[in-house]
């Protein structure tokens, strides 16, 4: 829709969002008109250079000509039918998604929040049914975050943090040890646990990387303790890290993968992968959900995975993404900087991340804040190196101009 066909002033759709609307998040203040590759554009046609990418979703580009193109045949066909019949785009996208990655089987759902929550079902029935009722706990980590529903707020380690307060108890099952800690894990299994669930690099958690020796110490205390290992990729995964999945820098594999984000190319899909044993726990009637795999959800998701893969993105995000950070370490006030591929984290020496986000907005460049002094940054994937230095200039300005 433009402003011209619905005859509205951005001040009029600004008002109708102020008065209808329950607004949880802090707006960047334009109205996005039309959106395409690296740029969102406003209404004057004034385009702003995308470093977050829909929170890492639009990896192939905002509306990437073949997953537009994937979309609308598609919604020529069939748009939605529930999971009674068999869909085309559901069967070609699970056969891409499991060969691609070595599993045996997927669950469809919409968002990152529900894959988890599929994620933490799938192994709390896994436990009860193999080892005994109370053979459901699950322990994951400090700083974590795996959505806002409650099995996966539950599982994020954030008890102290907006995420938790205000919403009274969270489920029983969840306990948190510290990240990149094994010994903390390893004091936290207790006969009832079922499973750890990590994120490789924990994203809204501020940028932090799994080190080698704690995700494959977790590896081999899962085989030790006959535990699941559940990985949350839902940011970090098709392609972001410089591999298809950021599981693979570290040579383990999980036991169930959860993937969101980048897979539909903004249309929202997201999804479990497990192995056959595991998969058992959810039979007939045992899950479910109206809109997960839907066909044109599906359909686009298929050309966006074609064309991460025809494409590879994993390659490309690890090369810009090493070049762009290594120039992100001369800005001034840098303290650290962290990610891999094109999931960047720039942490201040102070907590000027507001005033930095708000300039580069203002020299429209469009970055997200972690907290008080850390940027992110999950751009598109197709990103060159010639925009890497565009963003690094604004930020440069940006923090010059910090008073
Ligand atoms: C690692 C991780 N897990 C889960 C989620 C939740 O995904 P969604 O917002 O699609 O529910 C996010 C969202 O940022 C995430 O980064």
């Amino acid at each position: 829709m433009k402003l011209k066909d619905v005859k509205k002033s951005p001040d009029e759709i600004r008002a109708l969002v102020k008065k209808y609307m329950v607004e949880t998040y802090e707006r960047y203040d334009f109205i996005c008109e039309r959106a395409e590759g690296m740029y969102l554009y406003d209404e004057k046609g004034n385009g702003y250079l995308d470093f977050y990418g829909g929170i890492a979703v639009n990896s192939t580009g905002s509306r990437n000509p073949k997953v537009v193109a994937a979309a609308k045949e598609q919604l020529d066909d069939v748009i939605h039918t529930f999971n009674y019949p068999y869909t085309i785009p559901q069967a070609l996208l699970a056969e891409k998604i499991c060969t691609t990655l070595g599993f045996d089987k997927i669950f469809y759902q919409n968002s990152g929040t529900e894959a988890n929550e599929a994620m933490i079902k799938m192994a709390r029935k896994y436990g009860i049914e193999n080892f005994g009722p109370d053979h459901y706990h699950i322990i994951s980590a400090k700083d974590s975050f795996h959505g806002r529903s409650f099995g996966s707020l539950s599982a994020t380690g954030q008890p102290t943090t907006a995420c938790h307060i205000g919403f009274g108890p969270m489920l029983p099952g969840f306990t948190y040890a510290e990240f990149n800690n094994l010994e903390a894990f390893k004091a936290a299994v207790t006969k009832d646990t079922v499973a750890i669930m990590l994120e490789p690099i924990q994203g809204e958690g501020g940028v932090n990387s799994a080190t080698p020796e704690f995700l494959q110490g977790i590896r081999k205390l899962c085989d030790e303790k006959n535990l699941l290992l559940l990985l949350d990729e839902i940011q970090t995964g098709w392609c972001r890290t410089g591999k298809v999945m950021a599981y693979e820098h570290y040579g383990i594999r999980p036991d169930i993968l959860s993937m969101a984000k980048a897979l539909g190319g903004g249309f929202p899909i997201s999804a479990i992968c497990t192995n056959d044993k595991v998969a058992k726990a959810f039979s007939m009637g045992s899950h479910g959900t109206t809109y997960g795999g839907n066909a044109v959800a599906c359909a686009a998701a298929l050309a966006q995975v074609n064309v991460m893969l025809d494409d590879n993105l994993a390659a490309h995000a690890a090369e810009v993404g090493a070049y762009f950070m290594e120039k992100l370490k001369t800005l001034p006030h840098v303290k650290e900087i962290r990610g891999k591929g094109l999931l960047v984290g720039v942490v201040f020496d102070g907590p000027i991340g507001l005033d930095v986000k708000h300039g580069c907005f203002d020299r429209k460049l469009l970055v997200t804040l972690i907290g008080k002094s850390t940027i992110r940054m999950v751009p598109p994937l197709i990103a060159t190196k010639a925009d890497c230095d565009k963003a690094y200039e604004i930020l440069l300005e940006s923090v010059k101009a910090v008073k």
